[in-house]
Parts: structure tokens; C-alpha cells; sequence
């Protein structure tokens, strides 16, 4: 449900309320009689951070947040605080609040509102009336002088994308094809103002992206590929920020098939194509003077009388012949052709996001994604900075020549797979083989996609990537 964010002009005398503080705080501010006082004082040296009050016409809420720590640190608290409030809202089933900033930075309460609206996501789409379950919340205005319509709105069009990316990671297969992934993102372009358009198969093919036709080959459905365009006229850039996302709708493994409780989840396997497309129509949506364009190569990988096969070679997009000794890693088969058709971009710099390996997931688990660079140290640090920030964390794996030497083959320039060891750096080493512009390659297998819910994430897509890319490109407008 979308949820309405608006500037309270007054303070007002009869709402549900929340006030944020910090330990010391004086609570006289917060008009709070003597027993309120009192009781939040006990609640909060019990360890609660946030403390509900039913004064029996409303609900009052004051929300502790963190005094000490870093900057970022202080951020995430704030944002769980918002989704601890927001399971009490959900539990009182309430449905408008007013936030009133007793002692909260600015940013701190923008982070409250934003683990607010991320804890409050739902995917109903396929639930019955009956084990429906509603989240309350439509409406919140903030008083605070120092908090403007952009800021709100900022905050507004951030979240909406996250939960645009999510519900796309949540469509099963059965839904959401290649040609329906395409469609979902086009349709969005006409909220965001961006441009897009879909490649379909016959043009895939006159392309001669055989990496994509490859993968797609198992499947009775077409591969597509988006390209999403936002080129505004005050844009600071000359040369594009280009994104590319891995959109493999399901994937089975191919011919090499998954076994079955590693299937279980692979609707998930466009996540990193769902956050390209989202972040962009944010960043057109928030009308950002940046020259930024998506690529989203999209299929299923499945096995079939047609499917590409361990052994086969395949001629890509840039000519490159490459041995497949594995049909599971597909995902590098149709990024390779969207990164050598982004070379027509003379792109400032390419950031491809991609659920691509186990291997990323079983290092560092589902709370960071990893990343590697190549010819990009500034902006790597850059976008490491808006990970933190965001609290999307990026934790950087060596880009070093010697892994490459795993993807040598006997019969082609290049091998599909690199070994059992190492397997998101040689991943890694192959998409960067077609690449020749500063390039940073985000590997989200980990954690776009959980199956326990991490405070303002819940079960299921993350949308992961979403406020990194986001803030990444606004960063480059201050
Ligand atoms: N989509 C998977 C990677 C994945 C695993 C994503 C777990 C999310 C959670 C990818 O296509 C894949 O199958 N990778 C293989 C590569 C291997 C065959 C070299 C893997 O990681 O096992
Ligand atoms: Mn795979
Ligand atoms: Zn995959």
C-alpha cells in the first residue's frame, strides 16, 4: 500500500503521535504527564526503544534513538526503529501517525519514515481475503520546520521503488516472464518519464547476442531485453552512467539442473535486473540532472528437447566463443552481451547488479552484497560510501589476473566456469572480459532474496541495490 507522507503545518492536539528522542532527552517536550514520564523513563532503561503510551483515544509511541556511534550506524537504528514502530502500529491497527521530532537530526527522522514504509511492504497479490492480513498505515505527516516537500517527496519516490523492485522479485515465473518483466518495466516509465524500450527476440537475434538466445533456448517463452533511457537536458554528464541487471526470470539450472531445494527460490534470479530498472525510474522520477541508462537481458533458464548443452560453444554479442560447461551459470552467459552492447554507450562508468553466484552468498550470508572493480577505484569508493550509508553494504573482492587464468579453455577463448574454488571472482573475471570502460560488477545472490525477515526487509525480495543505486547518482548532484 502506498502511504502518504505529508508536512504537518501544526502541531496537532488529538492524533496518535510519535516522538522521537534520544537518552537524556527531556521529556517535558514531548507533552507527556508525570506517570508517562515515568513509565517511558523505566521502559527505556529495561532495553525498549520503543515505548507504546494508550492514552485510549490515541496512541503515543516515543521512539528512542541511538546518541552514540557513527553517522550510519545511527541511520540503521533509526530506520529498525521505524519498522519496530510500525509492528505496533500494525498491531493497534492505526492508520494515520504524526511524527514529531522531539531530538532527531533531520536525516535521522528521513531514516525513521523510511524503515517505517519498508517494514510496512506486503505482497498480497495471491492471498485470499481470508489469510490477508492488512498492514493499517496510509497516512503519516512529520512536523518538523526543517524537513521541505523534497526531502518527503526524496523519501517518497526511494521507497516506492524498493517496493516496485520487490513486488517484481515476488512474481513467480508463472506470472512474470520475460516479456512480462519488459512490460512491468515500460509500464513504470510512464509513471518515471523514462524511456524505454524492449528489444524482442527477432532483434536479439539480428544482434547476434548468442549468450542470451543460448540460455533462452531451453524456454517455450522469448528472452527480451530492456533498455531503459533517462537523459535529461540539464544532465551534469556528457557520457552515461550505464546500469545492467541480470534478468533471468526462473532459473532451473538448465541441463545442469539445480537440485530441487536449490530451486526453490530462483524466482528471485531477476533481482538484480528488478533493482537496475527500479533505481533508474527513481532517478527519472526524482527528476535527477543525471544521463543514467539500464540494460536488462531477461529469460528463464530451463532444460529441454532444444536447451543448451554442457559442451556446446557459444558465439557472444562481441564475437568471443565461449565453452559451456555449465548451463547454471547463465547469468554471466547474458550479462557478458549486455556489457559489450553497453560499450555503444561510451559509458562514464557500467555497474552491473546480479544474483550470481552461491558462491558470493555462502562468503559474507545475506547482510552485504560483494563487489569487485576494474578500472574504477574513485567511484568504487564512492558507491561503497552510498553502501554504507544506505546500509546496502558492499564488501570488495580482488579483481587480480591470476583468476582468470581458471576460465582458460581447450576449445574456446573463454570457459563458462572457473572451478570449485573462488566462484564469485572468476564470475567476476569472465563478465569483465567484455568490458574495456571502468566497470564495478555487484554480485546481490546473497541478499537479494531472505527467507526470515531482517527488521524493515521482510520474507521474500529485499530490492536490494535499490537506494544504493539511488544514492549513488543523487550523490553526484550535491
Ligand atoms: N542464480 C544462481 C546463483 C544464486 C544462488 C542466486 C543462490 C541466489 C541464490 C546462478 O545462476 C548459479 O546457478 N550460479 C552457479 C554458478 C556455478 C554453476 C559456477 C552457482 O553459484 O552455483
Ligand atoms: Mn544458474
Ligand atoms: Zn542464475
Amino acid at each position: 500500500m502506498n502511504i502518504l507522507i505529508r508536512k504537518g503545518l501544526r502541531k496537532p492536539t488529538a492524533a496518535n503521535v510519535i516522538y522521537l528522542i534520544k537518552a537524556g532527552t527531556d521529556l517535558k517536550e514531548a507533552s507527556l504527564n508525570e506517570d508517562e514520564v515515568d513509565f517511558v523513563r523505566k521502559q527505556h532503561r529495561l532495553k525498549h526503544k520503543v515505548v507504546e503510551l494508550n492514552r485510549y483515544k490515541n496512541l503515543a509511541y516515543v521512539v528512542y534513538g541511538d546518541l552514540l556511534g557513527t553517522r550510519e550506524i545511527r541511520l540503521e537504528t533509526w530506520r529498525k526503529n521505524g519498522n519496530a514502530t510500525q509492528h505496533m502500529i500494525k498491531k493497534a491497527q492505526i492508520e494515520r501517525v504524526v511524527i514529531i521530532p522531539i531530538n532527531a537530526f533531520k536525516e535521522e527522522v528521513l531514516a525513521f519514515i523510511e524503515g517505517l514504509i519498508l517494514g510496512n511492504y506486503q505482497f498480497l497479490k495471491y492471498k485470499g481475503d481470508a489469510s490477508k492480513i492488512q498492514n493499517s498505515l496510509s497516512q503519516v505527516d512529520v512536523y518538523m520546520p526543517d524537513i521541505e516537500d523534497a526531502d518527503l517527496d526524496y523519501l517518497k519516490v526511494q521507497t516506492e521503488a524498493v517496493c516496485f523492485a520487490r513486488d517484481l522479485v515476488n512474481e513467480p515465473d508463472s506470472y512474470l516472464t520475460a516479456e512480462q518483466l519488459s512490460e512491468e518495466i515500460r509500464a513504470r516509465g510512464e509513471i518515471s518519464g523514462a524511456k524505454v524500450e524492449v528489444l524482442h527476440k527477432s532483434k536479439i537475434e539480428s544482434l547476434k547476442m548468442g549468450g542470451l538466445l543460448a540460455v533462452n533456448r531451453g524456454s517455450t517463452n522469448p528472452p527480451t531485453f530492456t533498455i531503459v533511457e533517462w537523459k535529461p537536458e540539464n544532465a551534469i554528464n556528457e557520457k552515461p552512467y550505464v546500469f545492467v541487471g541480470k534478468g533471468v526470470v526462473y532459473d532451473t539450472g538448465g541441463l545442469s539442473l539445480k537440485p530441487t531445494n536449490f530451486m526453490d527460490t530462483m524466482k528471485c534470479d531477476m533481482a538484480g535486473g528488478a533493482a537496475v530498472a527500479a533505481a533508474i525510474h527513481a532517478i527519472a522520477q526524482a527528476k535527477l540532472p543525471v544521463y543514467v541508462v539500464a540494460l536488462i537481458p531477461a529469460t528463464d533458464n530451463r532444460p529441454d528437447g532444444n536447451a543448451y548443452a554442457p559442451g556446446d560453444v557459444v558465439i557472444m554479442h562481441d564475437g568471443t566463443t565461449v565453452e559451456v560447461l555449465n548451463t547454471d551459470a547463465e547469468g554471466r552467459m547474458i550479462l557478458a552481451d549486455a556489457l559489450s552492447y553497453a560499450k555503444n554507450y561510451n559509458p562514464e562508468l557500467v555497474i552491473d547488479m546480479a544474483t550470481l553466484t552461491g558462491s558470493a552468498s555462502r562468503a559474507i550470508g545475506t547482510i552485504a552484497m560483494v563487489g569487485m572493480k576494474s578500472k574504477s577505484d574513485q567511484e568504487f569508493d564512492l558507491l561503497k560510501k552510498s553502501g554504507d550509508l544506505v546500509h546496502e553494504r558492499i564488501v570488495e573482492f580482488p579483481m587480480w589476473d591470476e583468476y582468470k587464468d581458471m576460465l582458460k579453455s581447450e576449445v574456446a577463448d573463454l570457459k563458462n566456469v572457473g572451478g570449485a574454488d573462488a566462484g564469485a571472482i572468476t564470475a567476476a573475471k569472465f563478465l569483465e572480459h567484455f568490458t574495456d570502460y571502468p566497470y564495478i560488477h555487484l554480485d546481490i545472490a546473497g541478499p537479494a532474496f531472505i527467507t526470515k525477515r531482517d527488521s524493515y526487509k521482510p520474507i521474500g525480495g529485499t530490492g536490494v541495490g535499490v537506494r544504493l543505486l539511488f544514492d549513488f547518482i543523487q550523490s553526484k548532484v550535491q
